[in-house]
């Protein structure tokens, strides 16, 4: 048996050599030994095994794999996604895009119980999550409420990650593989979207766990980084409903352009920050 206690300083030490935020150390030794954070901190030793398992892992780490894309799976709005390399590794910040999508519903179905004054209406309301990825945006919200869920991608590698999430977690999406609105039949109530958004210039300055292991479909936002808001902006009204929403997930330093984008297009937008104070999602109703 090994002491887990001073491996795992070796491996911090390591890591730290590489500029590997420490916290990392622990979560990679929770996915090879499948424990909680919690339980690791009462493990006292390993086997030559485990150590192995370890090792394996600590390698590809320090290749620039990102954890979530060595152990196939990322943690986003409390659940567990399967991740490969043909979809973004679901980021903590676009689980507030989730929040903003469910206060939407919130107010959209008040509006329209108020519109009619009547018994509360029990019709859903239609959502499509644009250039879903993994599928975290739509799956993460139709596990927070009852709505009609559809969710779309260019991709048809990231649909099939996309469908087996959805079956994982056990929910009904309708998945559409579509260029854009190019596929898309019907209106929505919200439309909602992380769509790429990295200017083309940039993308080589990125970190290696992002421009080696996140596909460039899901990163290249054209030369200004604006391309995909260009088209939403101009496109979406044709697939909103009466008082829909266009919920975005914006890079820093976007706001302004997207609020502009969606203003001289019939759309009142408002900005909202993250957790780093930084702004990040821009949500826009149709006037
Ligand atoms: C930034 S990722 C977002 C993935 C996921 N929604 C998330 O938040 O983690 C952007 C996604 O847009 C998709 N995409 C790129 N170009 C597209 C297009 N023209 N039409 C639809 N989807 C597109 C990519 O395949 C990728 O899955």
């Amino acid at each position: 048996m090994i002491s887990l206690k001073s491996y795992k300083k070796e491996i911090e030490k390591v890591f730290q050599k590489q500029n590997i935020d420490a916290e990392e150390v622990n979560i990679l030794f929770c996915e090879v030994l499948d424990l909680s954070l919690t339980k690791l901190v009462f493990k006292t030793e390993i086997t030559a095994k485990e150590k192995l398992k370890i090792d394996v892992a600590v390698k590809k780490r320090l290749m620039g794999i990102p954890i979530q894309k060595i152990f196939k799976r990322a943690y986003f709005y409390g659940y567990t996604f399967f991740v490969n390399n043909n979809v973004l590794c679901p980021r903590p910040e676009t689980e507030l895009l989730v929040e903003e999508v469910l206060n939407c519903i919130k107010s959209a179905k008040n509006s329209k119980n108020n519109a009619k004054n009547t018994q509360k209406t029990a019709k859903k309301l239609k959502i499509l999550d644009l250039c879903t990825g993994s599928g975290c945006i739509a799956i993460a919200t139709k596990k927070n409420c009852d709505e009609e869920i559809f969710a779309s991608d260019i991709s048809s590698k990231a649909l099939l990650v996309a469908r087996k999430n959805a079956k994982d977690l056990d929910v009904k999406i309708k998945f559409i593989q579509s260029n854009l609105f190019q596929n898309i039949k019907s209106k929505f109530d919200i439309i909602v979207s992380n769509p790429p958004y990295i200017k083309s210039s940039d993308i080589q300055n990125l970190d290696v766990e992002v421009k080696n292991y996140d596909p460039i479909l899901a990163l290249d936002g054209g030369d200004d980084g604006l391309d995909f808001y260009k088209k939403i902006a101009s496109q979406s009204k044709n697939y909103l409903n009466k008082n829909g929403f266009v919920i975005l997930e914006i890079d820093q330093g976007q706001a302004n352009d997207v609020q502009n984008l969606f203003g001289k297009n019939g759309f009142d937008c408002t900005i909202k920050k993250d957790y780093n104070n930084i702004e990040r999602i821009v949500v826009c109703k149709l006037k």
